[in-house]
């Protein structure tokens, strides 16, 4: 059981609308197609969630594999992009069976917070056996250890005015004051860290890494990390 897992499992109301929905998944996939070194590469996007924009990375890659732990996110997945035969659909306990150095680019964004440090260890020693010699992960969208929700909302309501959903933005902000997400956030917690303690995990999963200059996504207060094995 984990509660986060369940929580992106529910209907939740993470995104303040459909438009937000659609915006975040754009940005996403147009950052993680910064990072595929070359259109044969393999992909893995670690904890995709919806992964709406996942069309836009499978056809700039040669395989997107989507694993995700939450069972009916991964349904859905599954049903999604049954068509596109670049893109395969599984669950993390499936990576485990995956052959050692097949992937040239893993990312994972915005799942770190959710994990526990020992959870987020062993994701980070899975990634490092399925990355080839000259394989990349990418980190996205960690909470800063010194960083307050402020930046958080700062961040989403410029995003809302760019895009045109400040309304359901504001509306989305009370609504998540009140909700589920709310209670989690306070019972369960998000876990932050610093550059260094990055780092040092890391480092830890034999990756040697450093912070980028621009985070995945529309929030620049929190931090992505771009890690090689380290040799
Ligand atoms: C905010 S969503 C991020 C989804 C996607 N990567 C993105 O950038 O939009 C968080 C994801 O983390 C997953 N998750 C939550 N808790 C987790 C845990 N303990 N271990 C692994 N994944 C977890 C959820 O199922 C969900 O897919």
């Amino acid at each position: 059981m984990n509660d986060w897992i369940d929580y992106y499992d529910s209907t939740h109301t993470i995104y303040a609308s459909k438009l937000h929905r659609d915006v975040h998944f754009e940005i996403v996939a147009a950052d993680i197609i910064r990072y595929i070194p070359s259109p044969d590469a393999v992909v893995l996007d670690y904890a995709c969630g919806e992964a709406l924009s996942a069309p836009k990375v499978a056809a700039a890659c040669a395989k997107l594999i989507l694993a995700e732990p939450a069972p009916g996110v991964r349904g859905r997945l599954t049903d999604r992009f049954a068509p596109i035969t670049t893109i395969e659909v599984r669950a993390l306990d499936d990576l485990r069976s995956l052959e050692d150095r097949s992937v040239d680019l893993a990312v994972m964004n915005s799942v770190a917070q959710y994990m526990t440090p020992q959870q987020l260890d062993s994701a980070f020693s899975v990634i490092s056996r399925l990355l080839k010699p000259d394989g990349r992960l990418v980190l996205g969208d960690v909470l800063h250890a010194h960083a307050g929700t402020v930046s958080d909302v700062t961040s989403l309501l410029r995003l809302a005015v760019q895009h045109g959903f400040l309304k359901d933005a504001l509306v989305g902000l009370v609504r998540t004051a009140l909700s589920d997400y709310r209670q989690l956030r306070s019972k369960v917690g998000l876990q932050r860290y610093t550059e260094a303690d990055v780092l040092a995990k890391l480092a830890a999963a034999g990756l040697t890494g450093a912070r980028e200059n621009i985070n995945i996504g529309h929030n620049q207060s929190r931090m992505t990390f771009v890690a090689r094995l380290a040799v």
